[in-house]
C-alpha cells in the first residue's frame, strides 16, 4: 500500500499510520515526525525548521522535499509507505509525483481523514506523547492509566511545543489555505478517498482499512 494520509491537524493522521504500521507492517513517514527529530538533535536543518514550527508556519519546501526523497530511498519502503503530514502544500505533492515516478513506486491513494473543526483544538491541546516509545494519550479522551506515565513503557510523557492554543490556531489556519486545496488534487486524479475522523479510534481504523480493500 503506497498511501498519502490527509487530514488537519489533529484529525488523527498519526494515530492512523501507527495502527496501520502495527498491523501490516508498512512504514510511517511523517515529516513532522523527522523534523521534531532533527529539532531534537540540534541540525542545522533542525534549528530552522523549528523556527517555522514554532509560529505554527510550514517548513520551506526544500528542507522537507530532500528529508522525503531520502526516506523514500531505504529498503523498507519498497513493498510501501504511508505519507504522514507529507504533502503539505500542491508545490510538495507536484514534486512528490516526479520523485515516486523516478523511483517507480507511485501512489495507490490519498486518503483524507475528516474531523469537525471545533473538535481539534481539545484534541490538539490535551495530545501527549511517550518519549520512549512514541504511544500517543489524550488528556480528555485517552487518559493514561497514571498522569505523566507511558501506560506501555513507564516512559515520561510530554507535551509538543506547538500544541499551544495560539500555535494551534495558526496551524489550522495554514491547513485551510495550503493543504486542504490537496483534496481537490488527488480528487482530479482519481485517487482520492475518505474517511471519517470522528468517533472511536478503533471504528474509525476499521473504516480506514475497509475504505483502502484491506480487510
Ligand atoms: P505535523 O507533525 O505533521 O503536525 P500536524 O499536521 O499539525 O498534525 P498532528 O500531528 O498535530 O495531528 P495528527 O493528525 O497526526 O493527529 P494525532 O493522531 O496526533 O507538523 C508539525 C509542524 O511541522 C507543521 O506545523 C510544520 O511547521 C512542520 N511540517 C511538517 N510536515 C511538513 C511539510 N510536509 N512541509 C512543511 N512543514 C511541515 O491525534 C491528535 C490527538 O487527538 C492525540 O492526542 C490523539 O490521541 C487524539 N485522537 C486521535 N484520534 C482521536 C479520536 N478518534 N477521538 C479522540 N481523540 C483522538
Ligand atoms: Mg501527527
Ligand atoms: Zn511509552
Amino acid at each position: 500500500m503506497r498511501l498519502v494520509l490527509l487530514g488537519a491537524p489533529g484529525a488523527g493522521k498519526g494515530t492512523q499510520a501507527k495502527k496501520l504500521i502495527e498491523k501490516y507492517g508498512i512504514p510511517q513517514i511523517s515529516t513532522g515526525d523527522l523534523l521534531r527529530a532533527a529539532v531534537g538533535e540540534g541540525t542545522p536543518l533542525g534549528v530552522e525548521a523549528k523556527s517555522y514550527m514554532d509560529k505554527g508556519e510550514l517548513v520551506p519546501d526544500s528542507v522537507v522535499l530532500g528529508m522525503v526523497e531520502e526516506r523514500l530511498r531505504q529498503d523498507d519502503c519498497k513493498d510501501g509507505y504511508i505519507l504522514d503530514g507529507f504533502p503539505r502544500n500542491t508545490a510538495q505533492a507536484e514534486a512528490l509525483d516526479g520523485m515516486l515516478e523516478n523511483l517507480g513506486m507511485p501512489l495507490d491513494a490519498a486518503l483524507s481523514v475528516d474531523v469537525p473543526t471545533e473538535d481539534l483544538m481539545k484534541r490538539l491541546t490535551g495530545r501527549r506523547t511517550c518519549k520512549d516509545c512514541g504511544q500517543m494519550y489524550n488528556i480528555h479522551f485517552s487518559a493514561p492509566a497514571s498522569e505523566g506515565a507511558c501506560d506501555k513503557c513507564g516512559g515520561e510523557l510530554y507535551q509538543r511545543d506547538d500544541d499551544r492554543e495560539e500555535t494551534i490556531s495558526k496551524r489550522l489556519e495554514v491547513y485551510e489555505e495550503q493543504t486542504a486545496p490537496l483534496i481537490d488534487y488527488y480528487s482530479g486524479k482519481g485517487i482520492l478517498k475518505s474517511v471519517s475522523g470522528a468517533g472511536d479510534i478503533e471504528e474509525i481504523f476499521a473504516n480506514v482499512q475497509e475504505t483502502l480493500g484491506l480487510s
